[in-house]
């Protein structure tokens, strides 16, 4: 599995051009958070981008997500691939995520969300204008994009990143690919 090959199923499974950017943002912010902990970059970007690969058909049935994903990608990526991106749905799968990987996943989908939320009520409505600064007021704002977790963003600490570097990783991971999220 290579990011394009992860891209093309992408492409395929997700339709809503929404959920396609989200992936791509995962994916971009898991690249930056490997690069930052001298990980392996592209393993980390695959399980950003494939993680959400059954949201369609589970949207409604979260006690599914990540099982489909799970048959989806059976024989196309290592099984330490397909426990991680389970365990990012470790509240309905009754799973205790455990490793690097997992953390760093859980805290990128939540993250993902509240910066592309902050860029959306700047003046440009761009990424480039938003700062640490910025995301550090809205994740205080508990009604600003409600449904992102900030205990979920807070699983950075458990890779020993406190949030206001973590939100500059975000930021810059999401700044890379600004021109394919519009932003
Ligand atoms: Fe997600």
């Amino acid at each position: 599995m290579d990011k394009e090959m992860s891209i093309k199923l992408i492409e395929k499974y997700i339709k809503e051009e929404n959920m396609r950017k989200h992936c791509l943002a995962v994916g971009a912010i898991m690249k930056e958070l490997a690069s930052f902990l001298n990980e392996n970059e592209e393993k980390w970007e695959i399980i950003g981008l494939l993680h959400d690969l059954d949201y369609a058909e589970t949207k409604n049935n979260p006690e599914k997500h990540g099982l489909i994903t799970a048959k989806i990608l059976k024989d196309k990526v290592d099984s330490e691939i397909i426990e991680i991106i389970k365990s990012h749905n470790f509240e309905n799968l009754n799973i205790v995520p455990n490793k690097k990987e997992s953390y760093g996943l859980i805290a990128s989908d939540a993250l993902s969300g509240l910066i592309i939320a902050t860029a959306l009520v700047m003046p440009s409505k761009k990424l480039s204008e938003v700062e640490v600064k910025s995301v550090k007021k809205k994740f205080k704002q508990k009604d600003f994009a409600r449904n992102v977790s900030r205990e979920k963003i807070m699983f950075c600490e458990k890779l020993g990143i406190d949030k206001d570097k973590f939100f500059e990783i975000g930021i810059k991971g999401l700044q890379s690919i600004s021109k394919e999220l519009g932003l």
